[in-house]
């Protein structure tokens, strides 16, 4: 399977939003709500595609909390395509973003006991910086943050970026490319 990834424009959104009811289920964002991320020029997508089939994505978000800060609003992977690196790259990518403009750190929220999750973000350096009591639906959720983004973090990402391309045989490039 030849994966590729590329910015998502808005014609992309119900991809995403189809690629969230699956990951999500009742508490997937409906459609405008990715129809207006992908409007906003501070928010950013990027997907992961083979045979012209979206089968993951994440979005960034530049804007959401203090400068300084990028946030991981969103990351998931079609459930028949995931344990195969994509989420690792997808978050890879965004990083790397955030890292090319400057950001000092990045925060996310997951849900307690998401195991894929928690675990994939620690791999990356991120630490519990907050618990959010009844974040989602009720259930408890952990506030995350990346920090030293410009420093450690970010020989960090170029550690799991060789690690990555040494298991995959070669990732590809990041081009710090922009949604139009
Ligand atoms: C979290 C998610 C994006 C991971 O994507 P994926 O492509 O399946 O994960 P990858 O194959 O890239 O795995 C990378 C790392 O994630 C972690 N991970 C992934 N699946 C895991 C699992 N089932 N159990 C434990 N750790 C797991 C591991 O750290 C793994 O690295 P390793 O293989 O060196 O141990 C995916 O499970 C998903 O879409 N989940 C539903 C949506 C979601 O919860 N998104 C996050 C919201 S905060």
């Amino acid at each position: 399977m030849q994966i590729s990834f590329k910015p998502a424009r808005l014609q992309d959104a119900p991809a995403l939003a189809k690629l969230d009811k699956d990951s999500f289920g009742a508490e997937a964002w409906p459609l405008d709500s990715f129809q207006s991320a992908l409007q906003n020029p501070r928010q950013e997508a990027e997907l992961a595609v083979a045979d012209g089939k979206t089968l993951g994505y994440v979005l960034m978000n530049y804007q959401r909390e203090a400068p300084g800060t990028a946030c991981v609003d969103s990351l998931a992977v079609s459930p028949d395509a995931r344990g195969q690196k994509l989420g690792e790259q997808l978050l890879l990518r965004g990083l790397e973003t955030a890292a090319h403009k400057g950001f000092q750190e990045v925060q996310l929220e997951v849900e307690k006991g998401n195991l894929p999750a928690e675990k994939l973000y620690e791999k990356y350096g991120f630490v519990p910086t907050a618990v959010l009591s009844g974040y989602y639906h009720g259930k408890d959720g952990t506030q995350m943050k990346l920090k030293d983004l410009q420093g450690a973090g970010s020989s960090l990402l170029a550690q799991r970026r060789q690690e990555l391309a040494e298991k995959l045989g070669g990732i590809p490039g990041h081009t710090f490319t922009t949604q139009g």
